[in-house]
C-alpha cells in the first residue's frame, strides 16, 4: 500500500463513526431488572440473561447503576469497595461473564462511578477516622465551632445535606465533623488531596482493564467544596428566604458546595484516562456520561474546550426538569432549542427524560403521552438516554410510608415523603404476566411489583400487534436512516399544542415528525410549512391511540395531529 492510500485509510478510520456518536443509551437499575436466584433482588446474572433483549431494542450502550460492595443505604450509591461486587448482585466472575456476553453480542457496558463520596463502611473512611497515614485527609474533616463549656462543638457552618439535615456529622472517635452532602453514611471524599485523586483514577483504570466501555459519573457538581479560609473555616451559604426550614436542602443557595471551578478540570483529567487507555489498548472509544443537575452553561463546560476533551455525554436534564410543571409544546420547543443552540461544534446533543431519581415518564406526562415522549427523544438530533421500563411505558408505583426505603424520603415524614421518594420509579421490571412480573421467584421482592404487570409487560407487548415496545424498537431502527443520523433539524411551533420538525439529508428520505402535546386535535398543512416535501406522506410510526396506523398514506396538506399523539412521517416523492 502506498503512503497516500495508507494516509487516506488512516483518515477514514480516524473519522469513522464511533459507537456512541448519535448513540442510544439505556439505564439498567440492577436491583430491579432481573433476579436470577430468587432472593427478591435483581442481580448481574439476571442482567446477563437480558442483554440480548437490550441489544434487540437497538441500544448501543447500557449503563448499570452501582454494582459495587455497599451497605445499600443509598442502594449502591454508597460504595464500600470499588473493587468488589456487592454480594446480592453476584461475584466478580458473574461480572466478567456479563462483560463477555455483552462483547459477544456487540453491546457496550458502562459502569456507574460514584466519586463524590464513599460509604462510611469503606476501609478508607475507617482508616481516616483513625487518622491512619495517608487516609487522614481522604475526607473533609473539621473541628467544628468550639463552645465555651467544652461540650461537643457546633457544626462548622450552615451547609445542608441533599437528603435533609446538616451536611456535617460529628464523629465521636476522631472528635471532628465530617462532610456528607448526601446521607450521613456517605462521607464526601476530599478532592483537594492528590492521593484521593490518584486512588479514584486507579478505580477507573481497573474497570477499564476489565473491559467496560466507560462510566456514568455520579453527582459531579458536589465533588469540590470551596477551599477553606486560611484559618480552616468554611463560609456559610446564603440563606434562601423562601425556604425557612433550616434542615431542608432548599434552605441555602449552594454556591460553596456545588459547581466549583475545579470540577471541570477533574472531568477533563478523567477523560484523559479514558483516551490514554484506548491509545494504549486499542479498541473503540471509552466514554464518559456525566450526571450534573446544573445550569446549561455549566453543562456545556463539561464537554471540554479547545485544548482539553471532557465528557462525551454531559447529561442534559433540561427537558426533564423544565417540563415538570409546564408541559406545553411551547415549553418543550424552547428547551430543545436552548440546548441545540449551546452544543459546541463537533459535539453531540443529548436528551434525558427519565432515570432512577425521577418519576417515570408515563406518570409525569400521562400514560397517553408515553409514546409521544419516546418519539420526541428518539427523533431529536444527538444521543438518546432511556431509563429501563420506559420502552414499555411502565408507571410509578405508590409505596406507602411504612414500606418506603429511599433514604431521601425516609429522612422526611409521612405527610411529605411522597414528594421526595424515588421508590415509585424503581419498582421491579415487568417482563411477563407470571409471578412478580417474571422479575423474581421470591415470595417478596425488595420493592413491590406494580399491580398492572399482568396487562403491562414485555412479553405481552412483544406479542401484541401494536404496542409501546414495537414503537420504541421501530424508532431505534429509524435512527440509522441518514436523515436522522446526520440530517438537518428544522422545527416549528405550529400552535400552542403542536411541534413539527423535519429531518433531512440531501439524497436521503425526508422525515417529518408531528407532536401534539395538547388534548385536542389539530389539522396541519405540512406542505405550507415544508414546501420541499412530497404531496403525500407515509406513516412510519405513531402513538398507540393515534387515528393513524403504520403505512397509512396522508395528504401533506391535511395532516391530523391527534391529541397527545406523536407521528413520524416519511415524505413520498
Ligand atoms: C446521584 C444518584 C442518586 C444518588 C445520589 C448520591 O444523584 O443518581 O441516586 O442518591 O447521586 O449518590
Amino acid at each position: 500500500m502506498n503512503r497516500k492510500r495508507l494516509k487516506s485509510l488512516f483518515l477514514s478510520l480516524a473519522t469513522a463513526k464511533q459507537w456512541w456518536e448519535n448513540g442510544n443509551f439505556y439505564q439498567i437499575y440492577p436491583r430491579s431488572y432481573k433476579d436470577s436466584n430468587g432472593d427478591g433482588v435483581g442481580d448481574l446474572n439476571g442482567i446477563t440473561q437480558k442483554l440480548q433483549y437490550i441489544k434487540d431494542l437497538g441500544i448501543d450502550g447500557a449503563w448499570i447503576s452501582p454494582i459495587f460492595k455497599s451497605p445499600m443505604v443509598d442502594f449502591g450509591y454508597d460504595t464500600a469497595d470499588y473493587y468488589q461486587i456487592h454480594y446480592e448482585y453476584g461475584t466478580m466472575e458473574d461480572m466478567e461473564n456479563l462483560l463477555k456476553k455483552a462483547k459477544e453480542i456487540g453491546l457496550k457496558i458502562i459502569l456507574d462511578f460514584v466519586p463524590n463520596h464513599t460509604s462510611d463502611q469503606h476501609e478508607w473512611f475507617k482508616k481516616s477516622v483513625l487518622k491512619e497515614g495517608d487516609y487522614t485527609d481522604f475526607y473533609v474533616w473539621h473541628d467544628g465551632i468550639k463552645k465555651d463549656d467544652n461540650s461537643q462543638p457546633d457544626p462548622p457552618n450552615n451547609w445542608v445535606s441533599v437528603f435533609r439535615y446538616p451536611a456535617w456529622k460529628w464523629n465521636e472517635q476522631r472528635k471532628q465533623y465530617y462532610l456528607h452532602q448526601f446521607a450521613a453514611q456517605q462521607p464526601d471524599l476530599n478532592y483537594r488531596n492528590p492521593k484521593v485523586v490518584e486512588a479514584m483514577k486507579n478505580v477507573l483504570r481497573f474497570w477499564l482493564s476489565k473491559g467496560v466501555s466507560g462510566f456514568r459519573v455520579d453527582a459531579v457538581p458536589f465533588m469540590f467544596e470551596v477551599a477553606p479560609f486560611s484559618n480552616g473555616s468554611y463560609p456559610d451559604e446564603p440563606v434562601n428566604p423562601d425556604c425557612p426550614d433550616k434542615d431542608d436542602y432548599c434552605h441555602t443557595f449552594h454556591i460553596y458546595t456545588n459547581d466549583q471551578p475545579e470540577t471541570y478540570d477533574m472531568i477533563y483529567q478523567w477523560r484523559q484516562i479514558l483516551d490514554e487507555f484506548r491509545t494504549e489498548n486499542g479498541g473503540d472509544d471509552r466514554v464518559m456520561l456525566t450526571e450534573a443537575y446544573t445550569n446549561l452553561t455549566n453543562i456545556i463546560k463539561f464537554y471540554g474546550n479547545e485544548t482539553r476533551n471532557g465528557s462525551h455525554v454531559p447529561f442534559n436534564f433540561d427537558l426533564l426538569t423544565e417540563t415538570i410543571t409546564d408541559q406545553t409544546a411551547a415549553n418543550f420547543h424552547t428547551h430543545i432549542h436552548k440546548f441545540l443552540d449551546l452544543v459546541p461544534k463537533h459535539q453531540y446533543a443529548n436528551w434525558v427524560l427519565g432515570n432512577h431519581d425521577n418519576n417515570r415518564v408515563a406518570s409525569r406526562y400521562g400514560k397517553n403521552r408515553a409514546d409521544l415522549l419516546n418519539i420526541l427523544l428518539q427523533t431529536l438530533p444527538g444521543i438518546a438516554v432511556t431509563y429501563n421500563g420506559e420502552e414499555i411505558a411502565m408507571t410509578d408505583v405508590f409505596i406507602p410510608w411504612n414500606e418506603t426505603v429511599d433514604p431521601q424520603a425516609c429522612n422526611t415524614n409521612p405527610d411529605v415523603f411522597q414528594s421526595f421518594s424515588r421508590d415509585p420509579a424503581r419498582t421491579p421490571f415487568q417482563w411477563d404476566a407470571s409471578t412478580n412480573a417474571g422479575f423474581s421467584t421470591a415470595r417478596k421482592t425488595w420493592l413491590p411489583v406494580s399491580a398492572d404487570y399482568k396487562t403491562n409487560n414485555v412479553l405481552m407487548q412483544q406479542h401484541a400487534p401494536i404496542s409501546h415496545l414495537h414503537i420504541f424498537k421501530k424508532l431505534l431502527k429509524l435512527r440509522d436512516e441518514p436523515s436522522f443520523d446526520q440530517g438537518t433539524f428544522e422545527s416549528q411551533l405550529v400552535n400552542s399544542d403542536v411541534i413539527v420538525y423535519k429531518r433531512e439529508l440531501t439524497g436521503s428520505d425526508i422525515y417529518v415528525v408531528v407532536l401534539n402535546f395538547g388534548t385536542t386535535s389539530h389539522q396541519i398543512d405540512l406542505k405550507s410549512i415544508y414546501s420541499g416535501i412530497g404531496s403525500k406522506l407515509e406513516v412510519i410510526t405513531t402513538s398507540l391511540q393515534s387515528g393513524y396506523k403504520d403505512g397509512d398514506l396522508i395528504q401533506g396538506t391535511n395532516v391530523t395531529a391527534y391529541p397527545e399523539v406523536g407521528t413520524v412521517f416519511v415524505s413520498i416523492k
